[in-house]
């Protein structure tokens, strides 16, 4: 059995987290395990929890804890994670860290922390656009689509997550402080933690990270 590293990847809203992610996967052949693209997969359902996970991403808060330990379960069991995964948006803070740990045992974790200023965070999650169906993640300024607000694949007009708007940013800037920034510090005790200037081009950053893979 080939193994491949066991990564998480921390950093506020918009540092980039998804887009290394999506690198990393593909360099190392590895499952990425993104429970922000999962849950935004479950919101297209009409039940009630469907309606429960909506209800919390609009306003930028983060999802209860049964509903993403139940997904990240199932994701690290089906994926395998015994070979290696690249988890973005997992843990978000330190609970969900402990239970991570709990399922995984005591194993080896590389955590990138991409570091990234407020305004850039502001102007990179106002800019961006998602397509629906292939989930392609476009910026108006840094990546845009070749014709007007339209994915270069299916050619389907773009859509802004609602959790963009400026009032969710907002919150997710304050639940990333309280919740998610103690997770630096706990993975930096850990002696798991290798933090990196997230303000770079993509390929600057993801040569650094390659650096870590070899
Ligand atoms: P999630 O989808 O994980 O959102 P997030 O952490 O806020 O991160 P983003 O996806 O907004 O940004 P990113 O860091 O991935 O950056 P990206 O690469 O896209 O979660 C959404 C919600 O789900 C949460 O608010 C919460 O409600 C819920 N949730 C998820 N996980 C949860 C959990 N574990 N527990 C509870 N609730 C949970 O890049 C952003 C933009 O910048 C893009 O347009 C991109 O093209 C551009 N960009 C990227 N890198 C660069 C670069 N280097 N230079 C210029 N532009 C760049």
């Amino acid at each position: 059995m080939k193994l491949s590293p066991k990564i998480i990847l921390l950093g506020p809203p918009g540092s980039g987290k998804g887009t290394q992610a999506k690198r990393i996967s593909e360099f190392c052949k590895s499952p990425h395990i993104s429970t922000g693209e999962i849950l935004r997969k479950a919101v297209s359902g009409t039940d009630k929890t469907a309606r429960r996970i909506k209800f919390y991403m609009n306003k930028g808060k983060l999802v209860p804890d049964e509903i993403i330990f139940s997904i990240i379960r199932k994701h690290l069991k089906k994926t395998d994670a015994k070979k290696g995964f690249v988890l973005d948006g997992f843990p978000r803070n330190v609970q969900q860290s402990e239970v991570l740990k709990k399922i995984l045992g005591d194993v080896d974790l590389i955590v990138f922390n991409l570091k990234v200023g407020t305004d850039t965070i502001i102007r990179r999650l106002s800019g961006r656009r998602v397509c629906k169906v292939c989930g392609s993640n476009y910026h108006m300024e840094f990546q845009p689509p070749k014709f007007d607000e339209k994915c270069d694949r299916c050619k389907l007009k773009l859509y802004q997550r609602d959790d963009d708007k400026q009032v969710a940013i907002k919150n997710r800037l304050k639940v990333y402080e309280m919740e998610s920034k103690p997770l630096v510090r706990y993975y930096q005790k850990k002696g798991f933690l290798i933090s990196t200037n997230g303000e770079r081009s993509e390929e600057k950053i993801f040569s650094t990270i390659k650096k870590y893979l070899k």
